[in-house]
């Protein structure tokens, strides 16, 4: 979603920050910081056979990493046109719209307006997100290999609300008077299964496949791992705790080595409704939670669907969405005050078989999940998920797996998913100031996580997983300027984590740190914003290579930053470093989100934007990036230019001294796409040969006003053929015209 600093909490939920933990913004843990000639030699001592992730760490050549590879596509300009731009030599198609049927027996759409709000149980949803190809082998069963068949995956986090209706959304008093509307709003939420088929170079997404599924908020759920049946997650529809309905916000995703997908729940804590009063209900511990989690009293929750009037007193269909206290029982199981805490979680989907009932897994945290991200697979070593927390201010995770990886299990779907990711440990991400880090492990009783904390009074271990967020305070983690994607490079094994942008950053609530070290001022039109509004990307290699271990070495791979922004800073806040990384018109960028590193060519990374601070120049973006390797670079001293101190009105410079890769040039990144107005570029993913690239046109024409739609236009009316044509998500498919690998 965008991060526009003028949208409301509900239009831009990723805009809030619910962290008022008082952590240190390093500590100083003894973490040796090992030369890259150590770290090869410890890590060669990891034998296995490697699958899917890539290499422990791979073909040890030389310090540039990628030497083997090189960017052939001319740059795409920045621009504002209303038009998806590729480069000269490649097609973008368009596969999978907003509203397109998934099966033979629902129509056309009927420029979405038209449709029944039902029949998007059985349409492409809205706001594609997250994604992953799972290529469909002879035999109709998993094979990473295969090109011309696949299952496409991908997230429908969450919807333009006003383009989804004939005149918007009805609303009377508050109240959602037309439950149609509401069925479809629901509706275009949750996940995608889609058969996708390559003839010649040209690609479609079936009507047809046995194998095409929505999964919406409201498809059964079972809750799974440590958590799962605790007193958490009763409520009126699983008194047992055992159950939900649905996934909602679903914003980046994962795939683990069996074949399996994960969606991960965003900013999920906005959709619940809680009255005005309910705080006095609660205990002290519950309230405390709810608002760590921006779950507020008197919120009347996106889209109030909680409004709709039912005659049927046990249908809670709507009610669900009300996490007030509202029953007289003790453990919540005649209301849905506990709802919102089956929500928040890593959900596994198998995408091979259409009535599998998806599991949320516990074990590995409850936050606002971006996405999650496998580390090296590498036989007799623990699974490893990487995971950020988006939100300003907030936190990077890992999960890493009790049970040793077994290749057999590759098979196995869902049943290797209860044995990997149903009991293993939950950390959190330290990065210290002379670029190690550590991973601070969450669980009962450990590192003061107990009922003795004054933050909160954790009783279980479910207590931990249900309120990561808060254990995570506990233990000092470092905040960070909103993680978004990650990814792992699988020539080198380095983690890769977008931090987005953060306009509070430089605060009282986020002081600057060498990991999070930019406070400036960027022009916007005629708007001034201070804070990182441009976002940089942070990565890090495990100790030894080894991505179970406490420790890791950090250093920063880019700043995202307009080409010009140090010239064109002629004020008092003026900064010769804004773009510390050397971006040229031919790759700059702002607020870095979607990052994916390719399977089918090691070394190519792709990074997506979802931007509103650069937007006044370009539409949002892809680019295509060979980076180098941790230590490429060397020290830089950002200075920070009148940095406020407190409420008082003083302003001080801060100098911070952080550990920056080498910069970029035209030939390492380079602007692959422009995207069409008002969208966001998210989801990606590559055929089994690395000749087509499937990516996600979220939300184009989001800005459109409610004059606009009375009037019958609109912002966008991509990918539209007509002035008439409502925006319509999409996924795209790229092709080379030479049938070639894409970008190199
Ligand atoms: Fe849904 Fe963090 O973007
Ligand atoms: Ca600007
Ligand atoms: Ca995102």
């Amino acid at each position: 979603m965008n991060d526009r600093p003028a949208h409301d909490l509900a239009a831009n939920p990723e805009d809030a920050s619910f962290n008022d933990s008082r952590n240190e913004s390093f500590a100083n843990v003894l973490s040796m910081r090992m030369s890259r000639r150590s770290l090869l030699k410890g890590a060669a001592g990891f034998a296995g056979s490697a699958i899917f992730g890539g290499s422990l760490l791979g073909c040890g050549n030389s310090d540039s990493g990628n030497d083997d590879l090189s960017l052939s596509f001319t740059a795409v300009p920045k621009g504002l046109a209303d038009a998806l731009i590729v480069p000269a030599g490649y097609t973008a198609s368009v596969l999978y719209r907003l509203g397109d049927p998934i099966n033979a027996a629902t129509p056309e759409s009927a420029n979405i307006a038209g449709d029944t709000g039902s029949s998007y149980a059985f349409r492409a949803g809205d706001h594609h997100d997250g994604m992953s190809f799972f290529g469909l082998g002879a035999s109709g069963t998993f094979d990473q290999n295969a090109s011309d068949r696949g299952l496409l995956v991908m997230n429908h986090e969450n919807i333009t609300q006003l383009l989804l209706h004939t005149a918007g959304p009805t609303v009377v008093n508050g109240v959602r008077t037309i439950r149609d509307e509401v069925d479809k709003e629901v509706n275009c939420h949750g996940v995608s299964v889609v058969e996708v088929v390559r003839t010649g170079n040209a690609w479609s997404a079936s009507r047809t496949s046995t194998f095409n599924r929505r999964i919406t908020p409201s498809t059964e759920m079972l809750m799974s791992g440590p958590a799962a049946g605790s007193r958490f997650f009763r409520t009126k529809f699983s008194p047992d705790g055992t159950r939900t309905r649905g996934t909602i916000n679903n914003c980046a995703n994962g795939y683990t080595p069996w074949g399996t997908y994960l969606t991960c729940e965003e900013n999920w804590s906005f959709y619940f409704r809680r009255s005005a009063t309910d705080n006095a209900a609660r205990t002290a511990a519950e309230v405390t939670a709810l608002n760590r989690y921006g779950i507020t009293q008197g919120s009347s929750g996106n889209y109030a669907w909680s409004s709709v009037v039912v005659t049927d007193p046990n249908d809670t269909t709507y009610s669900r969405w009300n996490a007030s206290k509202i029953g007289a029982s003790a453990d919540g199981t005649d209301d849905f005050r506990n709802v919102a805490n089956t929500y928040g979680w890593i959900v596994e989907i198998d995408p091979f078989s259409a009535t599998s009932t998806p599991k949320k897994r516990t074990g590995m945290g409850r936050f606002f999940h971006e996405g999650s991200w496998v580390g090296p697979v590498v036989a007799g070593r623990p699974i490893v998920f990487y995971s950020g927390c988006d939100s300003r201010n907030e936190y990077v995770y890992k999960y890493v797996s009790t049970a040793l990886w077994d290749p057999a299990d590759a098979t196995r779907g869902v049943v290797a998913g209860d044995k990997y990711l149903d009991a293993g440990k939950l950390y959190v991400a330290k990065f210290n100031a002379d670029g190690s880090g550590s991973w601070v492990e969450l669980a009962f009783g450990v590192n003061g996580i107990t009922s003795a904390s004054a933050a909160y009074p954790f009783a279980d271990q479910a207590d931990v997983l249900v309120h990561a967020r808060l254990a995570a305070d506990v233990v000092g983690a470092t905040k960070m300027d909103r993680p978004e994607w990650g990814g792992v490079n699988p020539k080198n094994g380095e983690v890769y984590f977008t931090l987005t942008n953060n306009s509070q950053r430089g605060s009282t609530a986020a002081p600057l740190d060498p990991a999070n070290p930019r406070y400036y001022t960027d022009t916007r039109g005629t708007a001034t914003q201070r804070g990182n509004n441009n976002g940089h990307i942070i990565r890090f290699l495990p100790t030894n290579g080894d991505h179970s271990s406490a420790g890791f070495t950090w250093d920063i791979y880019l700043f995202a930053a307009q080409a010009t922004a140090d010239a064109a800073a002629a004020d008092a806040d003026y900064q010769a470093n804004v773009n510390v990384s050397g971006l040229t018109a031919a790759n700059d960028l702002s607020s870095p989100d979607g990052l994916w590193f390719s399977r089918v060519t090691p070394g190519l990374m792709w990074v997506e934007t979802d931007d509103g601070a650069y937007t006044d120049v370009t539409n949002c973006m892809l680019l295509a990036a060979l980076p180098g390797q941790l230590g490429d670079g060397g020290n830089v001293t950002i200075a920070n230019k009148s940095v406020p101190q407190g409420t008082g009105g003083a302003t001080v410079d801060v100098n911070m001294t952080t550990k920056v890769g080498k910069k970029v040039t035209e030939a390492t990144l380079r602007r692959f796409l422009v995207g069409p107005k008002g969208c966001e570029i998210t989801g990606i993913a590559e055929s089994g040969d690395g000749k087509a690239l499937f990516v996600n046109i979220q939300h184009p024409g989001e800005n459109t006003t409610a004059a606009q739609l009375a009037a019958g236009t609109f912002e966008s009316t991509w990918p539209g053929a007509t002035a008439t044509s409502r925006p319509r998500s999409s996924t795209i498919v790229i092709t080379r015209n030479d049938g070639g690998k894409i970008a190199v």
